[in-house]
């Protein structure tokens, strides 16, 4: 089975050796994802499968024959760019932009851990439903670090993205 990018097979690589990082970035020319420290340390290369947000540094691609994979460049539909991408230039929720790929792909992965009702650290009650306040937002995204320190700007983006997704 091929292992399935932004909606399209692609196949896998030959050497079983290559990070799912590398095989985007320098075999399908996906460079959207960022290789920041290559070490599970900043969050830049993460990237969605089947909707959970990995790592895709500390990932090999063969790991992930039949998944599906969704990185930045698969997130604007039909020229539209993505709720979140939106947000992200509205509030200046970043500067150099190299953070960013990796920031909303986690963002969107954290919102689905939110509806499923996954607990964090700061979750009041552990088995009651999650409320996507500042605090939960803040601390689910602290493994992806921004060096330019759009940090405010990062977290008014996905907490009104989130919030105005409720209300829909
Ligand atoms: S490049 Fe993967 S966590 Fe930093
Ligand atoms: S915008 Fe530069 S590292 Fe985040």
């Amino acid at each position: 089975m091929p292992i399935i990018v932004n909606g399209s097979p692609a196949a896998l690589p030959e050497d079983p050796r290559v990070s799912l990082l590398d095989f985007l970035r320098e075999e399908l020319r996906l460079a959207g994802t960022k290789k920041g420290c290559n070490q599970g340390a900043c969050g830049a290369c993460t990237v969605l499968v089947d909707g959970e947000r990995i790592l895709s540094c500390l990932a090999l691609a063969v790991q992930y024959d039949g998944r599906t994979i969704t990185s930045i460049e698969g997130l604007a539909a039909e020229g539209e760019l993505h709720p979140l991408q939106m947000a992200f230039i509205e509030h200046d929720g970043f500067q150099c932009g190299y953070c960013t790929p990796g920031q909303i792909c986690s963002a969107i992965g954290m919102a689905a851990e939110i509806e499923r009702g996954v607990p964090s650290h700061v979750s009041a009650d552990l088995c009651a439903d999650v409320a996507p306040t500042r605090a939960e937002i803040r601390e689910r995204m602290s493994g992806n670090l921004c060096r330019c320190g759009a940090h405010n700007g990062i977290i008014d983006a996905i907490s009104e993205t989130m919030t105005a997704e409720k209300a829909a």
